[in-house]
């Protein structure tokens, strides 16, 4: 990581969820750094706090304390505005059920981060057409979500996460709803992405898929208690 930018800074972080008298410290003290260009798996049982620390990461919930700044900007005491700005300009996201919209086809499904960052219609759908080459399914941008595959619906959506040009790809459990073919596919694809140099930040319950990853982060009771090369992660399972 020496000399490399840092991208994700997150320090002291805790979420606490009160529950009348009771207090559920679902992230519970995460210090750590992600700069550009890694690929990062963060792994957990159910419960351990992976979610709570995804949404903290994707600018989509702020945290009870602690600081988190994402390309330099402190994001932690953000607005709801702000935050909405900040995942439009530097975040994809990728999801389990990939979320597209059922009425849409797949250019308009891929085009909907670039209209809410207020692109114009040409530039929009050539940018597009250009994110559903890359997942190889141009051909495709007329059909609905319905009509195609799974694996190719999680391909749309990592086109319509690629499509803004983000700084950041942030996967839940990207493979969580395919077969294991399919998957293999997919996690074959986020590893493409990361060789041309994409910062990628992979959500997952799976020791398998974490080992996809070139870095693990592995959290539990929501404390970080592994964090280091995928090798060394691959030893200790
Ligand atoms: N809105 C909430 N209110 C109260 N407690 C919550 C809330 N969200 C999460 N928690 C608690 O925080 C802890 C961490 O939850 P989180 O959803 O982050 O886990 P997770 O690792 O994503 O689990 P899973 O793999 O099952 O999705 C859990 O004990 C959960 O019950
Ligand atoms: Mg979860």
């Amino acid at each position: 990581m020496e000399g490399q930018q840092p991208l994700i800074e997150l320090k002291d972080i805790y979420k606490i969820y009160r529950m009348g008298a009771e207090e559920v410290h679902a992230n519970d003290g995460i210090t750590l750094t992600i700069c550009r260009g890694e690929f990062v798996a963060i792994v957990g049982k159910s419960g351990s706090g992976k979610s709570t620390l995804m949404n903290i990461i994707g600018a989509l919930d702020v945290p009870t304390s602690g600081t988190y700044l994402l390309g330099g900007e402190d994001v932690g005491h953000m607005s709801d505005n702000q935050l909405a700005e900040i995942r439009n300009k530097m975040i994809g996201f990728i999801f389990q059920q990939y979320n597209l919209l059922p009425r849409d086809n797949l250019l308009e499904n891929v085009e909907l981060p670039l209209l809410y960052a207020g692109v114009g219609k040409n530039e929009r759908r050539e940018r597009a057409m250009k994110a559903l080459e890359k997942v190889g399914l141009a051909e495709k941008w007329a059909s609905k979500p319905k009509q195609l595959s799974g694996g190719q619906q999680q391909r749309a959506s990592i086109a319509r996460a690629l499509a803004g040009d983000p700084s950041l790809i942030l996967a839940d459990e990207p493979t969580g709803a395919l077969d294991s073919r399919t998957s293999r596919e997919v996690l074959d694809f986020m590893k493409e992405l990361h060789r041309e140099g994409n910062t990628i930040v992979m959500i997952t319950h799976d020791s398998s898929i974490a080992l996809e990853a070139e870095r693990v982060v592995r959290i539990h009771d929501g404390k970080i208690n592994f964090d280091g090369d995928v090798k060394e992660y691959a030893s200790i399972l």
